[in-house]
């Protein structure tokens, strides 16, 4: 049997890495997708010691920034003919409004709109893999969370639990979209919850504010290792091979809230999405269109 090739967003930091090691650890050729080169190098020599793996490779990309998804897919399709499994991991936190490269509020921007053109930069090679897993780590925020129409990019109203929470509702929005897109062509799609995870999410990596927070609440809070584990079931069990459940809760199937089964609001937001990034999914489903 072939190696599968496997990628990780976000893959340097928490529940990423932790991602990777048992990636690795299964056998997998495991590429690393980090925004910071030198986070990445360094997080990359600490999968290899923990998952004595030399199969791990990284590569870099801001998902803030349409033009980095863009380059960094293209040089992945130059190197790799096809992806067997994709973990969309990465997630940001901001406390004040902020705006990525496009302009984006950056919990949509990188959460979703990032996520949204990375996959469609990779669908060729998903596709070619014949049978190929996407896993989307959501959060149970989504519960809290709308998608604000005719304003996602929360120019008014900002705060960060809207934020948050619409993003995360956007990545069981998405995933239930994709799965009605990509099902018939090999490609199961699952989303999921962690758990609440001691990790670096809403620490700044500039400043280490936030970081206080954590160290008051980690007694109630899981490791990375245990936070990752759905994702890791999900991207290497057989029922991650198979339909099952949109969503997913300590690798159980689990019920999203009303919004994320919403079939219309799920169109609406692919709609908006490919308007935003300019990204135009041809149809039938899934044949990307260039
Ligand atoms: N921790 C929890 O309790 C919890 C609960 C529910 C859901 N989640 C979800 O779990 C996922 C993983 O988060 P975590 O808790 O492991 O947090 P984390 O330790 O902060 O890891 C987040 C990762 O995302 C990367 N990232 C952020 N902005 C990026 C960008 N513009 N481009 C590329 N990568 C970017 C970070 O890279 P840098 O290190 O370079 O910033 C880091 O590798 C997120 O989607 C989060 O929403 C977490």
């Amino acid at each position: 049997m072939q190696q599968p090739l496997m990628l990780v967003t976000g893959a340097n930091s928490g529940m990423g890495l932790a991602t990777t090691v048992e990636l690795a650890r299964s056998g997998a050729k495991v590429v690393m997708l980090c925004r910071d080169a030198r986070r990445g190098a360094e997080a990359r020599e600490e999968a290899i010691r923990r998952s004595g793996s030399g199969d791990i490779m990284l590569m870099t990309a801001d998902l803030g920034s349409l033009d980095s998804i863009n380059r960094f897919t293209e040089d992945f399709r130059a190197r790799y003919s096809r992806l067997d499994v994709l973990v969309n991991n990465a997630g940001v936190v901001t406390v004040k409004r902020e705006t990525t490269e496009d302009g984006f509020e950056r919990m949509i921007g990188v959460n979703h709109l990032g996520h949204f053109a990375l996959v469609h930069g990779l669908m060729e090679p998903l596709l070619a893999a014949g049978s190929s897993r996407i896993v989307i780590v959501s959060s149970g925020a989504h519960k809290a969370g709308s998608i604000h129409f005719p304003d996602p990019h929360l120019t008014k109203g900002f705060n960060v639990v809207k934020g948050y929470a619409q993003s995360k509702l956007a990545n069981l929005l998405f995933a239930l979209e994709l799965r009605k897109r990509c099902s018939d062509r090999g490609i199961r799609v699952h989303a999921l919850h962690p758990g609440a995870v001691s990790t670096s999410l809403g620490v700044s990596r500039d400043t280490g504010f936030g970081k206080a927070v954590y160290k008051l609440l980690n007694p109630f809070f899981q490791t990375a290792e245990a936070g990752a584990s759905t994702a890791i079931y999900l991207a290497l069990s057989e029922e991650g091979g198979e339909e099952g459940s949109l969503y997913y809760i300590k690798s159980k199937p689990a019920e999203p809230s009303r919004k994320a089964l919403d079939e219309e609001m799920a169109a609406r937001l692919w709609q908006w999405s490919q308007q935003q990034t300019g990204l135009v999914w041809s149809e039938p489903p899934a044949a990307v269109l260039r």
